[in-house]
């Protein structure tokens, strides 16, 4: 998780404890740990900027905790837990919770030079968790990464052409190192702002975070009860 907002509930509902050693004392990235049942929940965030003291947002600290997860932890399964911009025509609320399906992608990388444009995009596979979804009552889509919390066309192209239900900004970065190392991932994003009204996100997002927060941190609490006892074969096939 990006936001230190956005992990509270979490922490305190399962009473993790900060593992301070995880990490090189370089990196802003913090750990949350607990054994609930018979999971090993690592919960990370990613910590705080040193010059303006707001938290890491983003995809570059994204890529590089993604990857010491998986270095220190070696985590079975990588989930992208966070808030996320929707779509009203695409049947959005505020609070509505999607999990990925079939690939996570990048809105705002457009290089229009043959391959590199599909590289560019990315298109990272994530688990298939239609079965989660349906037993979680959770909506599914393609999520769409970028750098940007402000409104963009050009953004918006991208995110239509792929169909995306979500606009975020880590996703794709953190799919991106799971599928170098082929670990399992999917993300769950709770929607904060409905960019196809007419709105400024960053107010909305603002206005709606507390809100938007319970939902997701409501609906983790229920995955980690779900995720008790079962496997990655028996969750989903990354695709
Ligand atoms: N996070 C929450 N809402 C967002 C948006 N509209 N764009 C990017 N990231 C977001």
């Amino acid at each position: 998780m990006a936001m230190q907002g956005e992990a509270a509930p979490l922490i305190q509902h399962f009473q993790l404890q900060e593992n301070q050693s995880c990490f090189a004392s370089a990196l802003p990235f913090r750990c949350f740990q607990k054994q609930v049942g018979d999971l090993q929940l690592n919960l990370l965030t990613s910590g705080t900027d040193r010059v303006h003291g707001v938290d890491n947002i983003g995809c570059e600290p994204a890529t590089l905790m993604a990857q010491q997860a998986i270095d220190k932890l070696n985590p079975d399964l990588l989930i992208s837990a966070g808030t996320a911009g929707g779509f009203a025509t695409k049947g959005a609320q505020i609070g509505t919770l999607y999990v990925s399906e079939k690939y996570v992608v990048f809105h705002d990388r457009i290089v229009p030079l043959p391959k590199f444009d599909n590289a560019a995009i990315g298109c990272y596979p994530t688990l298939d968790v239609s079965q989660l979804a349906a037993d979680l009552k959770l909506e599914s889509g393609v999520i769409s990464s970028g750098s940007s919390l402000e409104k963009n066309p050009k953004d918006q192209r991208i995110i239509e052409q792929y169909n995306a239900v979500a606009k975020e900004m880590e996703a794709a970065a953190i799919a991106w190192v799971a599928s170098l190392y082929k670990t399992p991932f999917f993300a769950l994003k709770s929607i904060t702002n409905l960019v196809d009204e007419r709105n400024q996100s960053e107010d909305e997002f603002i206005k709606n975070f507390d809100y938007s927060v319970t939902v997701l941190n409501s609906t983790l609490i229920d995955l980690v009860h779900y995720l008790q006892g079962k496997t990655i074969n028996s969750l989903g096939r990354q695709l």
